[in-house]
């Protein structure tokens, strides 16, 4: 028995761990183990690298993933599908593990639609997958998002500043909920609730009129205006699975905020420095029991089938299901971080 193992999509902290694991248990059930290069396109170019136990240990402590990624959708290549699935034949692969967020998965779900055995892994530091409660990546980035705040509100006071911190995410609030609540954020502005300039403007008023300038707002990169159709871009390039890259919002709203009220103010993104680097103890576990079960999944025949965390054990759910809508801010973490204004 061979399998193969691909990551795709944006990286997150806690692939590595998730290869590593991978790896470790097809040894213990006496099977290879291929790294597919590049996502989805590494079956389409058959790039590949053998994969040992020996090659892998000790990567669950790194940031990114050894065997790179991209978001290749076979399906806008002419004979993408029919080629992946030759070229897994021509490798010799009885089944593979896609570690990818809902574009990769959704992917998967296809290819196994057309006769492909795949089992899923989820992975985002967005955490905007349904079907599991927790994604990997998504702990660690909040953790550096926290502490990069920590960092931007000592300046901020400092200086009597109005900080407005820019956070990765796409359409989900998770990040900038669990990091602004981390981080004591005075407002955080998610896309599950879009933003009233005029609300912003009052509440700042009312925080400077008690004599309190410095002031944190947390802005989800995917946050929405008022009576707006769709979230700031940086420009109208789409990728392969149609998504705009996101961001801008900061800055507006930094520039707003200048037009109504005089106060020294800055706007800071946080960017890709929240997404790399090493894992955390939880994404590492999490991600090195996810490892472990997709194993277990093929063992089982459970194609189409992706790994997932509910509450506090590691279950199986369809790609289908979890690909099938986004997973929106979860309405009393949002209810929590509204709680705690001020
Ligand atoms: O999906 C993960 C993510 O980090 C989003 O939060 C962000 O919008 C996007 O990827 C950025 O993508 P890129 O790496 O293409 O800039």
């Amino acid at each position: 028995m061979k399998i193969g193992v691909l990551t795709g999509g944006g990286d997150c902290a806690g692939l590595n761990a998730v290869i590593r694991a991978v790896v470790k248990r097809a040894e213990e059930y006496g099977w290879g183990v291929v790294g597919i290069r590049y996502g989805w396109a590494g079956l389409i170019k058959l790039d590949t690298m053998p994969l040992k136990f020996k090659d892998v240990a000790g990567i669950q402590r790194t940031g990114g993933t050894i065997l790179k990624t991209s978001r290749t959708n076979p399906f806008k290549y002419p004979d993408g599908p029919e080629t992946i699935i030759k070229n897994a034949r021509e490798l010799g692969l009885d089944a593979i593990v896609a570690i990818g967020g809902d574009d990769t998965l959704g992917v998967a779900a296809k290819l196994c639609r057309m006769g492909l055995k795949i089992v899923g892994v989820p992975k985002t530091m967005d955490n905007d997958l349904s079907g599991t409660d927790f994604t990997f990546g998504f702990d660690s980035a909040v953790n550096e998002a926290m502490h990069a705040l920590d960092n931007i509100v000592t300046t901020g006071e400092s200086h009597d500043r109005v900080m407005v911190v820019e956070v990765m995410g796409r359409h989900a609030g998770w990040v900038a909920a669990y990091a602004g609540i981390a981080a004591g954020a005075n407002l955080i502005l998610v896309p599950e609730e879009p933003i009233c300039l005029d609300d912003i403007v009052l509440f700042l008023k009312g925080r400077f009129d008690k004599g309190e300038k410095a002031t944190l707002i947390v802005v989800a990169e995917g946050a929405v205006l008022k009576n707006e159709t769709g979230a700031l871009a940086y420009d109208n390039k789409v990728d392969e699975f149609g998504h705009v890259r996101l961001g801008g919002i900061g800055q507006f709203l930094t520039d707003e905020i200048k037009k109504h009220l005089k106060c020294e103010i800055r706007c800071v993104s946080l960017g890709h420095t929240i997404r790399g680097g090493p894992p955390t103890t939880f994404d590492r576990v999490l991600s090195s029991r996810f490892g472990l079960a997709a194993v277990d999944l093929i063992k089982e025949g459970k194609f189409g089938m992706m790994v997932a965390l509910k509450g506090t054990q590691v279950v199986s759910v369809s790609i289908d299901d979890a690909t099938s809508k986004m997973k929106a801010l979860d309405p009393e973490i949002h209810k929590v971080s509204k709680a705690l204004i001020y």
